[in-house]
């Protein structure tokens, strides 16, 4: 019985600080709405009546194939963490209320992702760069699996995994560009336009929980010290998905080493670090989020020092084989 009091007063209280934020809220919208580049997919590749230039995607196509198949690889699970966004779209909505100010936020950057799936996918087709039926097949399961974290419905908790998620969708996808460096300048720049788009993202999650950290600093840190030792990738639910993030970390896109850079900039950005006045829960909670660096660089350690050269085969790629050191 206390244990349910106390869960419940913990989250009312937590809904109190929902609702103190609107006016910050209706002001970081706006200052992210202003830095805003408004673009379409349709900008990076001809969708119109009047664009019948087929060259383009001939020159398109013969650019693709000389990407490297790690890079369609990490190109796949970019493209269904996008699609992904029902998911996410109901999460937010779960969490923070599809009543209330809050739905003004979920609105606009779920249509900002709608754009982020919808030019991958159509970059896919039209470049011929992925099979595409087995992308469809994959789509298709992942949001039909749906995405249930432990964390749905905490909207504390919700904010720290999105701000770390956004920083590590934009590094995938800046990397992802990297790799098709002097081969396939359209790739890169979508990639690129993709990532800034993260980077706001970003920059609106973790300013909110700044704000929350600031109204309720010893709940905050608890909620945070539960989800940032590790974040469960949206794709966790995608058959294979093992093996595809091992081949994103074996090529340099994203890896333990990453989230260790977002979880040692957010220490530093959110000041938790030097976060005094706290109770027993929040000196626990800091105490447990200081200690994540050196585990994940310990991790990473083991990891690095126990992957031997491996080859990988996925039907997304042709079923072609992948050897990777
Ligand atoms: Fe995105
Ligand atoms: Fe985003």
């Amino acid at each position: 019985m206390s244990a349910l009091v106390s869960r419940s007063s913990a989250f009312s209280s937590k809904l109190e600080v929902l609702a103190d934020l609107e006016e910050t809220v209706r002001q970081f919208m706006a200052k992210h709405e202003e830095k805003r580049d408004n673009w379409y997919p349709s900008e990076f590749l001809p969708a119109n009546p009047d664009d019948l230039n087929d060259s383009v995607i001939t020159e398109l196509r013969d650019r693709a194939r000389g990407l490297p198949d790690s890079a369609r690889v990490a190109f796949t699970i970019n493209i269904l963490t996008e699609e992904g966004l029902p998911h996410f779209h109901r999460l937010i909505a779960e969490s923070l209320g599809s009543q209330t100010f809050w739905s003004l936020w979920n609105r606009l950057w779920t249509a900002e992702e709608d754009r982020h799936g919808n030019i991958l996918r159509d970059y896919a087709r039209d470049s011929r760069l992925l099979n595409f039926s087995a992308l469809e097949e994959m789509q298709f399961k992942y949001i039909r699996n749906g995405f249930y974290p432990d964390w749905a419905g905490d909207p504390y908790k919700l904010f720290i995994y999105t701000t770390c998620q956004e920083r590590a969708t934009q590094i995938s996808h800046l990397n992802t560009g990297k790799l098709a460096e002097g081969q396939e300048p359209l790739l890169v720049a979508v990639t690129q336009k993709i990532a800034q788009d993260e980077s706001r993202h970003y920059a609106f999650y973790m300013n909110v929980f700044r704000e929350i950290l600031a109204r309720d600093p010893n709940q905050a840190l608890e909620a945070a010290s539960s989800i940032m030792p590790a974040i469960d990738m949206p794709g966790i639910s995608i058959s294979n998905f093992n093996d595809y993030a091992d081949v994103i970390r074996r090529a340099g896109i994203y890896g333990p080493r990453d989230y260790k850079c977002i979880i040692e900039n957010l220490i530093h950005n959110w000041n938790i670090d030097v976060m005094t006045y706290l109770n027993e829960i929040g000196r626990k909670a800091q105490e447990k989020i200081m200690s994540i660096p050196s585990r994940l660089d310990k991790l990473s350690q083991y990891i690095e020092t126990r992957s031997k050269a491996k080859s990988f085969t996925f039907e997304v790629i042709y079923g072609r084989i992948l050897e990777m050191a």
